[in-house]
């Protein structure tokens, strides 16, 4: 398939960026569109000169959301807020948002649309806002762009990850590590550079029309064993010590006055419910993608959180 021009919004955010260097290794021109542009320059080096530009949208602007992605050729959707702040509320930028791309790439002509989603986004019903709005989101982009290929990460990690990061930082400043719940929720980490290929395969092969793929790492880990990991990684000894879930969410709603929350109920909720592939859906094998493993990724970032430093070349890794 011809496909010559790219427009990826949410091209600045962790997996946005990615996808914009996997569109541009393989020639493409990139338009990022974000709300931001003056902010966007760094997207520019991923590809020769001119091949990345960054445009001015906001998906709560449907007029500036249509100029974006006319000419397009394909349209990948990497835009999410992990709480609501003023304006950007989960509706309106998840699901609103997500409608205003279909139906502008839609009358575009665009060829391809690739929207990213997260796993469990289909249960319209979870009592958690935040999924609530990523599986309307996947409802308004179905039916305005039949053919829309979604794809759903369990947690993503990399250099600029907000999962494995903050349990390193974590475990710098606190003498333990709260764990919610019993800390047995399974998680199938995925390397952002794995999801970035994904996006990359989709954008070209039409035969993921249509379809919804699950993106998983190669292994399951409970929470606790991503917690001790993280230890093991960054060379330090902390006890895990189980916070019942109601307390931590009241801490948690009064967290979610701060101007930056360092966790919300919903991401509370996240943390105890199993977040993996389900079995015999697609996912990464059937993009031709083999997965990256969290041990082999992890030590080269999480190295600046270790206590023997990053330049201890006998570090283990
Ligand atoms: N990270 C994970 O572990 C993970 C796992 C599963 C699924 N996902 C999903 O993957 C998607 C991307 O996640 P991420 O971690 O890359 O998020 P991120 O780092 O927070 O990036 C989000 C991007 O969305 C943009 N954005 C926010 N509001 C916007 C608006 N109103 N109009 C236009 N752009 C807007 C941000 O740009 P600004 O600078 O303008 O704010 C940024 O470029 C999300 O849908 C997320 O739910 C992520």
């Amino acid at each position: 398939m011809d496909i010559r021009q790219v427009t990826v919004f949410g091209g600045t955010g962790f997996i946005g960026r990615y996808v914009v260097r996997a569109l541009a290794a393989r020639g493409m021109r990139i338009r990022v569109a974000v709300r931001r542009p003056e902010l966007a320059d760094f997207t520019r080096i991923a590809g020769d000169v001119g091949q990345v530009m960054a445009v001015q949208a906001n998906l709560r602007f449907p007029a500036s959301v249509a100029a974006a992605v006319a000419g397009s050729d394909a349209v990948v959707n990497a835009v999410g807020i992990p709480y609501e702040r003023g304006r950007q509320r989960y509706k309106a930028v998840h699901a609103d948002g997500a409608r205003h791309i279909a139906e502008a790439s839609a009358k575009a002509g665009a060829q391809r649309l690739i929207h990213i989603s997260g796993i469990g986004a289909q249960q319209p019903r979870t009592g958690n806002a935040f999924v609530e709005s990523k599986a309307q989101a996947e409802h308004e982009m179905n039916r305005a762009f039949p053919g829309v290929t979604i794809l759903r990460p369990s947690v993503v990690f990399g250099p600029e990850d907000r999962f494995f990061n903050r349990l390193a930082s974590a475990a710098q400043m606190a003498p333990f590590m709260p764990v919610f719940g019993d800390g047995l929720a399974k998680f199938q980490p995925v390397f952002v550079g794995d999801v970035a290929d994904a996006v990359a395969h989709a954008v070209v092969d039409r035969t993921t029309a249509f379809g919804a793929y699950e993106l998983g790492g190669p292994r399951v880990y409970t929470y606790r064993e991503l917690v001790e990991l993280t230890l093991r990684i960054t060379q330090r000894q902390r006890r895990l010590i189980s916070l019942p879930v109601w307390p931590a969410k009241i801490g948690a709603f009064f967290a979610e006055f701060l101007p930056v929350p360092p966790i919300t109920r919903d991401q509370i909720d996240l943390m105890i419910r199993d977040n993996v592939t389900t079995p015999g859906r697609p996912g990464l094998s059937e993009l031709g993608i083999t997965p990256h493993s969290a041990e082999a990724i992890l030590p080269m970032y999480l190295d600046r959180y270790r206590v023997s430093g990053r330049y201890d070349l006998t570090a283990p890794v």
